[in-house]
């Protein structure tokens, strides 16, 4: 596995491969991202991870300063995943970089909460595509909003990159894997496994209920045990949009705080 370490490298190690998946991280990996290199190995040959963490998408109150660094161990995992390259650029990679808007689907979910969020994400996606130019890129479907915002700007004329959204991968308790399941005190991980609990309780009552006395429920028994939830939402898959009835589709998301740690989570009822 060969590591890269800023664009004019990956320009030039790179240039002579036309058959790239793309998996781009901001590090301390777990499963959940490894599963992503296992996906692009079943559609591509040349596989490239990318860690960055990148500053343009946290918020000023938000944990960049203290989100995990954990290069050695994540080169460890993406080396006996299978993956070829590694890009792992150096704050550089931001100067003039072209900054990108998200589209009016960024306003919804997490972004009522996280407003630039998704500016930063498109501008670091964008860049990565500029550089490494990948005939493929794969994202997990956990950050479901992210999945779509992405697919968008790949659809934009300058981009040539398929987007591939990959299975959320939990641990056994049902909570889905994320860097900052580490952060919860030990209480809040006991607790944390009610959110999936509680998606699913909701994807099996949504023929027999209406959404909104659905989503009324579950936030009374996210109440019950001390926590709010950011949003709560079932929606249509492609707009985001509130559902009323269920009729086929939908994606049932969550975002709530236990503690000082935010989680997200969903279920896609395709
Ligand atoms: P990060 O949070 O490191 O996540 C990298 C990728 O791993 C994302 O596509 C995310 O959806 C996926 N992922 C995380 N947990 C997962 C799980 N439990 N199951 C399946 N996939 C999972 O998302 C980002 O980084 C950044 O926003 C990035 C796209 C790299 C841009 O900076």
């Amino acid at each position: 596995m060969k590591i890269i370490s800023s664009e004019i490298q990956a320009k030039e190690v790179l240039k002579n491969y036309t058959d790239i998946v793309l998996v781009p991280t901001m590090g301390n990996l777990h499963d959940g991202h490894i599963s992503l290199v296992n996906k692009a190995k079943e559609i591509g040959k040349t596989i490239v991870s990318s860690i960055f963490i990148n500053p343009l998408q946290f918020g000023v109150n938000e944990d960049f300063d203290s989100y995990p660094r954990t290069l050695e161990n994540d080169l460890i995992q993406l080396e006996s995943a299978g993956s070829h390259f590694v890009f792992h650029p150096s704050k550089e990679i931001l100067e003039g970089i072209k900054n990108r808007k998200a589209p009016p689907l960024s306003k919804k979910m997490c972004g009522k909460t996280r407003p630039e969020h998704f500016d930063g994400v498109v501008t670091i996606v964008g860049k990565l595509f500029e550089v490494i130019k990948p005939q493929f890129a794969v994202f997990g479907l956990k950050d479901y909003q992210q999945f779509l915002i992405i697919k968008n700007l790949a659809s934009l004329s300058d981009f040539e990159t398929e987007i591939i959204g990959s299975d959320i991968v939990r641990e056994n308790d049902g909570l889905a894997m994320s860097s900052r399941n580490n952060l919860l005190t030990s209480d809040n991980r006991l607790l944390a496994p009610e959110i999936y609990k509680r998606l699913c309780w909701i994807k099996e009552n949504i023929s027999n209920k209406s959404n909104e006395i659905l989503i009324k429920d579950s936030i009374d028994f996210f109440k019950k045990k001390g926590l709010v939830p950011e949003y709560l939402k079932i929606c249509d898959p492609d707009t985001l949009e509130d559902l009323n009835h269920f009729s086929g589709r939908a994606l049932i998301a969550i975002a709530i705080k236990l503690g000082a740690v935010r989680l997200i989570d969903n279920i896609l009822l395709d």
